[in-house]
């Protein structure tokens, strides 16, 4: 039974590329922020991403540049861990489809379930999208192309294995409608149900035979595994499911949270849950299907060739700064902008501004006034009751936001505060104060409460921007972690450095 202070969240694993663009970043940063949250929470996290490594898109690419798909493939995959390292993904676990375990494992959940009688062979005819490694049928096109991505699809016929889905679609409709949670947000649960699970579930086609690049069915070796049955086995292959040592499948099954973009939550909600249930396993608590980040309207794609290396914007604004505007920016669950004006925008009003001169400001008052130690000497007034009970809120609220994915909104919260800093520090305009040396213990009173709500803020932030939570708790000096005001403790500051630049715009 799975220990209720575990957390497991996955992203999708992605197919490797050598041209990631920031939309690929945007799932991987969401999962990051809502992990690094959990583990702040006191949760025991799994974060698992990786990549997905077959298929007919793969082997073609291979052939192309003139190596095996292997060879291809280990070439690339190093693309995407560089790229998760440079915008400080803290995944704990990072899953090939062709490492062993997990070929291992998909072979035998295709052997259990052909043995189970919900995988059986037959003859597929039909329409296949090779780049979304898709089948259609003729009345699901869109103008005659694949709805999902608009290009060409060919037709195929071959010898092949399916999965039952008919079989189970009561089960999963009933499924659905007791798990109001299961699917996220609510239009996507309506769009599955509505668009695809009532007008009645077609067998799914599970295995191919027109290529090679994909993991051979054991009993019947002209077979490989349909991509999609391979890539969404990943999340409990990493586990140990099935495998000698299951004990982190034990401890973390059923996952918490897989977090997808919209264009693949149908896998996720049809397929993958079917699939747990013919192997008699507990289905995922939720699978959030999150909105894309777009340029000018349009999707951020190769071919349209509308965006720069997700590495430039880090090189250009800081890593945090580009964390910060993707979860920021985007409302949770729908589409949303991206563009560089709005990143300069941000980074220079919220950044710069508004966290940037507060924790510059105080500090250096700090230091002025006080050689760098300040202590709560209690000289309170009226106004500070209302600045303390915001501090102490904000964690609850932060926990709210999260506790239901609003991502942006619990980042709003925490710069609400900072807002209400700033605006404390004009109420109290410490500058005056300090002119009166009676009025001492009063301004340490205030710069002690500026100090506390910039720690409190500090902490909180850690999840989403944790390079920029380091440097601010560096420069306060302190080791203390709590996310509500403390009365009591003595600050010996460092001199500060500012934060976040403004960022002239040229
Ligand atoms: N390999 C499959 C997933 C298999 S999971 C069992 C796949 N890979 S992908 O590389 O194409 O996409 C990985 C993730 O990036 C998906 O969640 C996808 O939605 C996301 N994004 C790709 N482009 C995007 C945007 N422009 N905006 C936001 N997310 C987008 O699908």
């Amino acid at each position: 039974m799975k220990n209720k202070n575990t957390y497991y969240i996955t992203t999708p694993i992605y197919y490797p590329s050598a041209n990631f663009h920031i939309g690929h970043c945007y799932t991987t940063i969401i999962a990051d922020a809502i992990a690094r949250y959990k583990r702040l929470e006191g949760y025991d996290v799994c974060f698992q991403t990786g990549t997905d490594e077959h298929g007919q898109k793969i082997e073609n690419k291979a052939k192309e540049s003139g190596v095996s798909p292997k060879e291809y493939v280990d070439e690339i995959v190093q693309n995407a861990i560089n790229l998760w390292d440079s915008l400080n993904i803290s995944y704990d676990k990072f899953l090939r489809t062709t490492d062993d375990i997990h070929v291992k494992t998909v072979q035998k959940i295709f052997e259990k379930l052909y043995e189970k009688g919900d995988i059986y062979k037959g003859e597929y005819k039909g329409l296949y999208c090779t780049p979304c490694e898709s089948f259609w049928t003729a009345s699901q096109l869109v103008e005659g192309k694949c709805p999902d991505c608009g290009r060409d699809v060919h037709e195929v016929k071959e010898e092949a294995y399916f999965l039952k889905l008919s079989k189970y679609q009561d089960r999963l409709v009933k499924y659905i409608e007791e798990h109001p949670g299961f699917i996220q947000p609510e239009s996507r649960k309506n769009e599955m149900i509505n668009n695809f699970i009532q007008p009645g579930l077609e067998d799914l086609c599970v295995s191919r035979t027109s290529f090679s690049w994909g993991i051979p069915v054991t009993f019947d070796q002209n077979h490989v595994v349909y991509v999609w049955l391979d890539a969404l086995s990943n999340y409990i292959s990493s586990l140990g499911y099935m495998s000698e040592d299951d004990s982190e499948f034990q401890k973390y099954w059923p996952a918490n949270l897989h977090l997808v973009g919209k264009e693949i939550i149908r896998f996720h909600t049809i397929v993958w849950p079917i699939m747990l249930m013919a192997l008699d396993l507990p289905l995922p608590q939720q699978v959030f299907g999150h909105g894309w980040l777009v340029i000018n309207g349009a999707k951020i794609s190769k071919s349209l060739g509308n965006y720069r290396d997700p590495r430039e914007y880090i090189c250009d604004y800081g890593v945090d700064a580009v964390r910060y505007f993707v979860l920021r920016e985007v409302s949770f669950g729908n589409d949303g902008t991206f563009s560089e004006e709005a990143l300069v925008a941000r980074t220079n009003a919220d950044l710069a501004n508004n966290l940037g001169n507060l924790v510059n400001r105080t500090i250096s008052m700090g230091n002025k006034y006080f050689n760098g130690s300040v202590k709560n000497l209690k000289i309170t007034e009226e106004i500070d009751a209302d600045f303390i009970h915001i501090i102490n809120d904000l964690v609850n609220v932060v926990r709210e936001k999260m506790n239901i994915l609003h991502v942006s909104e619990a980042i709003a919260a925490i710069f609400e505060v900072l807002r209400r800093a700033n605006k404390y520090i004009d109420e109290t305009t410490p500058w005056i104060l300090a002119k009166d040396d009676h009025l001492s213990d009063r301004l340490q009173t205030v710069l002690y409460n500026l100090l506390e709500s910039i720690r409190v803020c500090a902490c909180l932030l850690a999840p989403f921007m944790p390079d920029t939570s380091i440097e601010i708790l560096k420069q306060l000096n302190t080791q203390h972690q709590e996310l509500e005001y403390l009365d009591d403790h003595c600050y010996e500051l460092s001199q500060p450095t500012p934060i976040f630049q403004r960022i002239d715009v040229k």
